[in-house]
């Protein structure tokens, strides 16, 4: 199963993706945590997309579209995967229909995770994640057992340094010019699904975990 995860910055998608992809047996792919290993691996590719998301801006659409590219090729993408933060903008939207379409393929589901403006910053404001596993977490909503490390695998946890305010609010503005019209597009698609991400965690895992089975 494929399914593309949708939403504006800190609308979950991380969050959720772990539990979606342990159901479906298949790999969550994030664009940001793919982007950000370059960045620590050093790369050419890592450095350039630094520019741009520490100012909150997207990479452009030819990297990005590469970098996932290659990623879904892997052997374990064979069976589908979970794709987060991927696409943003209606020409990596086609880009993908269009690999998809030449393999006889299709995106099975879109889950467009809708929360507030003001929820999504305050849920930036308060994150932290694993550096290991990239787990979230955050200082009221989801706060790991142990401070500063992950339940999962006792990772140091760290802040983001595209959650400082002002790259939270181009991140959101971002997304309502480049990433918002996906929604009409996937609607014409006719496989786009709509989930309050306003909830808890836990409602909302289980609304998706519902549309999912
Ligand atoms: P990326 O890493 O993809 O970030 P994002 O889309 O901005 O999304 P986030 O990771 O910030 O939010 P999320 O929805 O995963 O929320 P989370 O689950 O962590 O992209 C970063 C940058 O990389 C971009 O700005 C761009 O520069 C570049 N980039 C990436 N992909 C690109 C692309 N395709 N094209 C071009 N550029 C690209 O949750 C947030 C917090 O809320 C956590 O603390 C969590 O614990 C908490 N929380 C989650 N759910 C709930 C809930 N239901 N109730 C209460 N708290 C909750």
């Amino acid at each position: 199963m494929r399914i593309v995860l949708l939403g504006p910055p800190g609308a979950g998608k991380g969050t959720q993706a772990k539990a979606i992809s342990d159901t479906l047996s298949v790999v969550h792919i994030s664009s940001g945590d793919l982007l950000r290993e370059h960045q620590n691996n050093g790369t050419d590719l890592g450095k350039m997309a630094r520019e741009y998301m520490q100012k909150g801006l997207l990479v452009p659409d030819d990297v990005i579209i590469g970098m996932i590219q290659d990623r879904i090729g892997h052997s374990d993408a064979e069976n589908g995967y979970v794709l987060d933060g991927f696409p943003r903008t209606l020409e990596q939207a086609h880009s993908l229909d269009t690999a998809l379409n030449g393999q006889g393929q299709y995106i099975d589901k879109v889950l467009n995770i809708k929360v507030s403006e003001e929820e999504l910053i305050d849920r930036l404001s308060g994150r932290w994640i694993c550096r290991d596993c990239q787990k979230p977490y955050h200082s009221v909503n989801s706060r790991p057992q142990k401070e500063g490390a992950c339940d999962e695998c006792n990772g140091e946890l760290y802040q983001r340094e595209d959650d400082t305010s002002g790259a939270v609010v181009k991140r959101i503005q971002v997304y309502a010019e480049q990433t918002s019209p996906l929604i009409e597009y996937y609607k014409g698609n006719g496989n786009l699904v709509e989930i309050d991400g306003g909830q808890s965690i836990a409602e909302v895992r289980k609304d998706l975990l519902e549309i999912i089975s």
